[in-house]
């Protein structure tokens, strides 16, 4: 299917690895003109090497910032000053028991997590709206709707861009523009990965075999039994990016193997 994607540009927070890189190459492979980010300018070239060894003549382009520093904003906006995809999809957790989480720990997590979302999306959206199409993306979770006791903080923040977009989308009526939450389960990025191998070591087991236990013990409702990978989360976002996908506004959209339960 053609996408339709052809010329446009995106920019994608947190993306030298993990869903955000695995989108960057499904963009690019769409003709687009891709811009990603992490936090040093050497992981962003890492990732830009890789990408064009990926993607042949990719228009890839890579802006170091820093998003737990909220000054760190304006290197994205001067570096880019119009985008017609927007993908707010870094996100940063740490697991604690609610008890011993600091309030630093929960204001990083807002400052990453949702206020970079909500400062790029102000400062994008208005050109959006007056050329009359864009597509804004927020990165969400499962723990949006599970909300894990060790990850309340995390799962806050998370539920809090439900809110964002949705009132976003509100903002686009009768124009080309759309606002969606992207809603991944537990899908295998590098960090992922990292946990089911020192867990293996930890228990003297394999990381197939953490795994299989994982859905059983913690993601029972999940329909997938099995992390998603990258590229099931990233093509989903492709799709949305898409002119075809005009009619999808406001929603939110599910890729998280249907761990977060529900008929409705
Ligand atoms: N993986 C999952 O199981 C899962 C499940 C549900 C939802 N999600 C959500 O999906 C999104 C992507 O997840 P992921 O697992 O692919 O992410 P990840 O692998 O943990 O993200 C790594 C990326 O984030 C960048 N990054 C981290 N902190 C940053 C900061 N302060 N400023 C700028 N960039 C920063 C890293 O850049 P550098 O290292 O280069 O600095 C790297 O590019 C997140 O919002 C996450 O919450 C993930």
């Amino acid at each position: 299917m053609d996408l339709k994607l052809k010329g446009k540009t995106a920019f994608i927070s947190g993306s030298t690895s993990g869903i955000g890189f695995a989108t960057a190459q499904v963009l690019l492979k769409e003709g687009m003109k891709v811009y990603i980010n992490g936090r040093t300018q050497n992981s962003v070239e890492i990732a830009l090497k890789k990408l064009e060894k990926a993607v042949p003549k990719a228009q890839v382009f890579g802006v170091a910032a820093d998003f737990s520093e909220e000054k760190e904003l304006k290197k994205i906006q001067t570096a880019i000053p119009n985008v017609d995809v927007l993908i707010n999809n870094v996100g940063i957790y740490t697991s604690s028991s609610f008890f011993d989480t600091t309030s630093a720990t929960w204001q990083e997590q807002f400052q990453v997590n949702v206020m970079s979302g909500v400062a790029l999306s102000k400062f994008y959206i208005k050109g959006m709206l007056e050329r009359n199409w864009g597509r804004v993306f927020f990165l969400s979770s499962e723990c949006a709707y599970i909300v894990p006791t060790d990850l309340i903080s995390y799962s806050a923040t998370k539920a809090s861009l439900h809110a964002i977009s949705r009132g976003l989308a509100q903002l686009t009526k009768g124009t080309g523009v759309t606002s969606n939450v992207v809603v991944p389960g537990s899908t295998l990025s590098e960090g992922a990965q990292r946990f089911l191998k020192e867990k293996a070591t930890e228990e003297k087991t394999t990381p197939q075999e953490v795994e299989v236990n994982f859905f059983k013990t913690e993601r029972t409702q999940s329909l997938l039994q099995r992390f998603a990978t990258v590229e099931e989360v990233a093509t989903t976002i492709a799709y949305y990016s898409s002119p075809l996908a005009v009619a999808t506004n406001g929603a939110i959209i599910k890729v998280d193997g249907g761990s977060s339960g529900g008929a409705l």
